[in-house]
């Protein structure tokens, strides 16, 4: 099963109208490479004019409330997005998972309010340092993943990242060898889940992802883009990510 990469920008609480000028190169490196799928996740205040400056890159949120109305002063519902022109929204962020307290199944609900307004819902996992150390990396993952996955995921709405917190802006990645284990471990789940589509869900990378990294990282099996913080809020430093994907795609 040949997977298509995608390679997804988190911008996080970072950025006002005049950063938008970043996705323009951003853009024409995504035309370059139509081989590769390409999304920026801004803050929610930008989706609707990135898509007005950038119809052909795709703009997805940073998260949805489960509900799709109600008294939910400073939520956001995904029929809310999907109107703005988001066509995907990060789920499950590991500094809402901390600063909100999500659980799994408020990220499940997350999710499948993604789902019934057509975004794909990029579903977020990660074990903490102390959890990594104490050797329970995969058991707390393959569990996030068990309790957030909604039950109609399929490939086309559902995509993972996995993102060890203690790599998520801190320059510091794991392994290849630990990466790879993870994500065979995620799709030994996704299968138990979800076995028709197991397959074809894309589990992406994140936690420090660079220009010098992402070849090795990206190279590695079952690891089928990623998900990208800081290296996001800047072309310069976005693009070589999106030229890595192209060019393991040419290698193919
Ligand atoms: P980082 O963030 O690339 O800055 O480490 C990744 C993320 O939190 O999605």
């Amino acid at each position: 099963m040949t997977r298509r990469k995608l390679i997804a920008g988190n911008w996080k609480m970072n950025g006002h109208l005049d950063h938008l000028r970043e996705l323009d190169e951003i853009a024409n490196a995504a035309e370059a490479h139509p081989d590769v799928d390409v999304a920026i996740c801004p803050p929610a205040t930008l989706i609707a004019p990135a898509v007005q400056r950038v119809p052909g890159l795709t703009i997805g949120a940073q998260d949805c409330h489960a509900e799709d109305r109600g008294a939910h002063t400073g939520c956001l519902a995904a029929p809310m997005l999907a109107e703005a022109g988001a066509k995907c929204t990060i789920v499950g962020h590991s500094e809402r998972r901390a600063d909100q307290g999500e659980t799994d199944a408020d990220v499940r609900g997350k999710a499948e309010a993604a789902h019934r307004h057509a975004l794909t819902a990029i579903i977020c996992v990660g074990e903490t340092e102390e959890q990594r150390d104490a050797g329970e990396a995969e058991s707390v993952v393959t569990g996030q993943v068990e309790g957030s996955l909604p039950p109609d995921a399929t490939a086309a709405n559902t995509v993972i990242a996995y993102e060890p917190v203690w790599a998520i802006g801190t320059g510091r990645i794991p392994t290849m060898d630990d990466v790879a284990a993870m994500h065979a471990a995620i799709r030994a789940k996704l299968s138990e889940l979800v076995a028709g589509e197991a397959d074809g869900i894309r589990i992406l990378y994140g936690g420090s992802m660079n220009g010098d990294n992402a070849g090795e990282l990206l190279a590695v099996d079952h690891v089928d883009g990623g998900l990208v913080g800081g290296a996001s809020l800047s072309a310069d430093k976005f693009v070589p990510i999106i030229e890595a994907a192209g060019f393991l795609y040419g290698r193919r």
